[in-house]
């Protein structure tokens, strides 16, 4: 039987031998190395990736591990073994179509008729419990977010963790406090951090191009589901999901199919509603731009909030708007609208416009207007933040989106989250990570959540 001893010995010296082998071969090659320089075929090689939460997003992130040469995707865990109704009525994943994914895209790769070499779990414990998984993939709801994280850090995998970085704010320094105490690397999934574009975009910013900043808009996208009004009725649990280790650390309730795979979004047991799952995009921009990386706002505001008729079972607010302060006197606007534009930011001297997911970005006065950046529809920058990852995870360097970055740009989201709730200006320490002076009582209440009996870690 494997001890906790020896399994930390075994993944401490394949990990050594990842990063001897990286840090070898980036002498001839700096940046990207390919699979082949490592020779594809040798298992000792690859980096063995698990895959947890293979639902809406879960499915296209496993798809771009699959196409790096230099991993392999050895399991997938999903408490949903596969149904169709994620956001789409015909989108069907869970473990199994995951699994058959995997099994579909290696055998093609190797010209073989089969390949029966991933696992499928129903419980992520028993992945992370696996010797031989170098690395995470996490695409569950956000309250998932910061359990698994602690229990991946612990269990030594380095972890590829869908944006917003956690659920609260408290939660998400409790993930920076396991990533650094047991050395692994995390990869916030906010994937504009590896696009060039937004690279670029945020640069010119922080170059002083347009002057000084003086407001940013952040957009978020409004509510593209409504789901069952007041009155709404329990429906049986469907067989094949496991809806007790879905709900987790979330607080006891009934079951609703609405509930669950992609419309959790809009629950505030489960999500941060729009704000979160949009201002994890658009607003980690807007930090990136301002050059504030390390710090926050000192103050925010709630401005505006419209929600569902009071029963209904979606509770997040439909359309919001809330403001922030920088102590530079920066502000940053945050609300409802047309999401396709991400982030603008408004300086002295001219204007930048992230669009299109950071497909593109327009610059006033035009003279600064970069001369490579169009043509690059189709590009989406998932790949790319991926293949970051998984260089990290050989060289040991930082990520582009690491855990502090993630949990900064997602603080704010909570932040607006927590003034909209209170109908509130607040002061923020972004020092101590508190709420000071008026309704600080009430605020500092919600920077962490009750969790439910039910769920140990
Ligand atoms: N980076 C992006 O552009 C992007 C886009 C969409 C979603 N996301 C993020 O991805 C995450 C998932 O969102 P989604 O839209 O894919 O939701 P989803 O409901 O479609 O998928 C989540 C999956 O996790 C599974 N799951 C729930 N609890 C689990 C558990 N305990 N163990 C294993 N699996 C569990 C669900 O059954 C479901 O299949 C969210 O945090 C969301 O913010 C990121």
């Amino acid at each position: 039987m494997t001890t906790s001893a020896n399994r930390e010995q075994h993944t401490v010296s394949r990990r050594n031998f990842l990063k001897t082998t990286a840090a070898a071969t980036a002498l001839a090659a700096p940046y990207y190395v390919p699979a082949s320089v490592f020779g594809a075929n040798s298992p000792s090689n690859r980096i063995n990736v698990g895959c947890i939460g293979v639902g809406n997003q879960g499915l296209p992130n496993l798809q771009r591990f699959l196409k790096q040469g230099d991993c392999q995707v050895v399991a997938v865990c999903d408490v949903n073994r596969g149904s169709d109704g994620y956001k789409e009525p015909g989108d069907v994943r869970g473990r199994d179509p995951a699994r058959q994914e995997v099994e579909r895209y290696y055998a093609e790769q190797k010209s073989v008729g089969r390949y029966n070499g991933c696992d499928a779990y129903n419980d992520f414990r028993e992945l992370l419990a696996r010797d031989d998984i170098d690395a995470v993939m996490l695409a569950p709801p956000d309250h998932w977010h910061e359990p698994m994280t602690i229990a991946a850090a612990a269990a030594g995998k380095d972890i590829y963790c869908e944006k917003p970085l956690g659920l609260t704010i408290g939660g998400q320094q409790k993930m920076i406090e396991a990533v650094r105490k047991h050395r692994r690397i995390l990869q916030t999934g906010s994937h504009e951090r590896s696009n060039p574009l937004v690279r670029q975009a945020c640069e010119l910013v922080r170059s002083g191009a347009i002057g000084d900043v003086k407001r940013v808009l952040a957009h978020v996208g409004r509510h593209n589901k409504v789901g069952p009004g007041p009155g709404w009725r329990p429906m049986p649990v469907p067989e094949g999901f496991d809806y007790d280790l879905w709900l987790g650390p979330a607080s006891e309730a009934p079951y609703h199919e609405d509930r669950c795979l992609y419309n959790f979004r809009f629950h505030y047991d489960y999500a941060g509603g729009q704000i979160t799952n949009f201002g994890a995009h658009s607003i980690d921009m807007a930090q990136w731009g301002l050059g504030m990386d390390d710090t926050g706002p000192t103050h925010v505001e709630h401005i505006y909030a419209d929600y569902l008729p009071k029963g209904s079972l979606f509770n997040a607010a439909t359309h919001t708007f809330f403001r922030c302060r920088y102590a530079n006197g920066a502000v940053l606007e945050c609300f409802t609208a047309e999401p396709s534009v991400r982030c603008i930011f408004e300086g002295t001297e001219g204007l930048v416009r992230i669009d299109n997911q950071g497909q593109n970005f327009f610059a006033t006065p035009r003279g600064i207007w970069p001369k490579e950046l169009t043509g690059k529809e189709k590009y989406h920058s998932g790949d790319d933040h991926v293949r970051n990852f998984l260089d990290c995870v050989r060289s040991r360097s930082e990520p582009a989106a690491p855990v502090e970055v993630g949990h900064r740009s997602a603080t704010i989201c909570h932040l607006g989250n927590i003034a909209i709730g209170l109908q509130a200006k607040l002061k923020w320490d972004h020092k101590s990570e508190h709420f000071v002076g008026d309704r600080s009582d009430d605020a500092n209440s919600l920077l962490n959540r009750p969790v439910r009996e039910w769920w140990q870690a």
